[in-house]
């Protein structure tokens, strides 16, 4: 299979679990990151963000954004908007050891890390990240923008605001309704 080519934008910490994520499911190959500056890495450093249309006009046409957040996603936003407007492809990734339900709808962008579950019928919007153990119960719905972090439980038909961030091991219990941009506390239980 001819894998596509991606570029990393952003590469914090959250990106090397996307890369590492990206090497797993081997259907991109990983061009190089985007960064302020280049960081030790086994991948190629390709400049700041204004390199980002050159690098679209070479061909690489998908991009993922590898700057994670709590609470505070707007540069992820501007990003995104940035990479919509040159014309790049979001694709949604998935851990191969992630467990998707075929009648769970993901949007473009959304990164869905190690061990996270995504179950039936859930609806999760755009740009969100389902981090790594997370759980997604059947009918969630996660907003675009929102973080379920490492190993969060949202219990059945949970709704996810968009922008929110819910924190490491918190839980929301089913049906509760988060609103958008709030942040969760790690540990938190929400009924
Ligand atoms: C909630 C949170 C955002 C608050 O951070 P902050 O604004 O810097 O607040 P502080 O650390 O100054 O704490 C403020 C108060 O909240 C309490 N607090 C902070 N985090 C808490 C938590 N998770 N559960 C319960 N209380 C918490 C502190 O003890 C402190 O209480 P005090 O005023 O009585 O001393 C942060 O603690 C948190 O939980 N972040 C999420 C981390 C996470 O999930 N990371 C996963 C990345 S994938």
């Amino acid at each position: 299979m001819i894998m596509e080519d991606i570029v990393l934008v952003g590469f914090g910490g959250h990106a090397k679990s996307v890369a590492d994520c990206l090497e797993r499911e081997e259907k991109y190959h990983i061009v190089g990151y985007t960064d302020m500056q280049a960081a030790t890495s086994q991948y190629a450093y390709l400049g700041t963000d204004d390199k980002l249309q050159a690098i679209f006009d070479r061909g690489v046409k998908n991009a993922v954004i590898g700057i994670g957040y709590m609470g505070r996603g707007a540069i992820r936003q501007q990003l995104y908007s940035k990479l919509k407007e040159i014309g790049f492809e979001l694709p949604v990734i998935v851990d191969p050891s992630a467990i998707v339900s075929a009648t769970a709808l993901i949007g473009e962008g959304t990164f869905v890390g190690k061990g996270a579950i995504v179950n039936a019928e859930a609806k999760i919007g755009k740009m969100t990240i389902i981090n790594t153990k997370a759980l997604v119960e059947h009918e969630c719905v996660v907003g675009d923008f929102a973080h379920v972090a490492v190993g969060a439980v949202l219990c059945g038909q949970v709704e996810i605001g968009e922008g929110a961030f819910i924190g490491a091991n918190a839980t929301v219990i089913q049906c509760r309704k988060v609103e958008p941009n709030t942040v969760i506390p790690a540990g938190a239980t929400i009924r």
